[in-house]
């Protein structure tokens, strides 16, 4: 199938993946790949693991669309630049979102390694995808209570641990104090990250039912002695990423 003209294709699942999460794309039967740099008003990131391409194909028989890479406001871009691949993939037709990043754990029951589903979202940023209209979009259910639903039964069936909590999403680029996880916690953040609160916001926005996944890599500052590192939120990605894999592999092509 591969070659088959993306143009022809009409993905009804979109996906995000983050940091280290890229390797997802092997469950998918892939019929093209479109990088950002081919594509005008698509800004390319420079970060290494964020390598910016859209990967079409099916999954379990339904048609999806993958962006493997996202940029981030850290990198000097707005908040209209780091959600163009929200707008693309919806343009091609998705109906549903699945955004997915690495997180630090601002919640004491919830380990490194594991996975969050997000329930809610702190946007931190200080900006929004809105900006400049009189957008009064209602984000009381940003990410999907029926998708959340489906998951976490998915995630029962095959054995496969996920927390459910609140995103903060900051801007970066340096990772948290002490002091500031501890405020997060306090305003009820579970992870925190440098991602995703503007694309479900661009999401919801357009119409689409969004679920989120965040990959908790370390914990966030303050939680233990030493200090943190990029490649480590990348190696333990790379670790989790099989489980994530395998929950929606399983999960998507059961909604109907
Ligand atoms: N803080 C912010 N962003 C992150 C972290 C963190 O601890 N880990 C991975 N992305």
């Amino acid at each position: 199938m591969r070659g088959m003209s993306w143009e022809t294709l009409r993905p009804q699942w979109g996906l995000v993946l983050g940091s280290g999460l890229g390797g997802f794309v092997e469950r998918i039967t892939v019929t093209d790949v479109v990088p950002y740099a081919g594509i005008a008003g698509l800004p390319q990131s420079r970060v290494e693991g964020h390598a910016g391409e859209f990967v079409f194909g099916m999954l379990g028989g339904v048609p999806v669309v993958a962006a493997r890479g996202r940029v981030h406001l850290y990198e000097g871009r707005t908040a209209a630049e780091v959600t163009a691949h929200v707008r693309w993939m919806a343009e091609r037709g998705i109906r549903r979102l699945v955004l997915t990043n690495a997180a630090g754990t601002s919640n004491p029951d919830f380990e490194p390694g594991g996975w969050m589903m997000l329930s809610d979202q702190l946007n931190l940023t200080g900006t929004t995808p809105l900006l400049g209209g009189p957008n009064f979009h209602d984000m009381s259910e940003v990410y999907s209570k029926a998708l959340r639903t489906h998951f976490a039964t998915t995630a029962k069936e095959l054995d496969i641990r996920l927390h459910e909590g609140v995103y903060a999403g900051q801007l970066g680029p340096q990772y948290e104090t002490p002091a500031e996880v501890r405020m997060l916690r306090t305003l009820g953040a579970d992870a925190v990250g440098m991602s995703t609160v503007l694309e479900a916001i661009a999401a919801r926005a357009l119409g689409l039912e969004v679920a989120g996944f965040s990959c908790l890599t370390n914990w966030a500052a303050g939680f233990h002695p030493g200090s943190l590192a990029h490649s480590e939120v990348i190696e333990t990605g790379q670790r989790a990423a099989g489980t994530l894999a395998a929950l929606l592999a399983r999960a998507i092509p059961a909604v109907r």
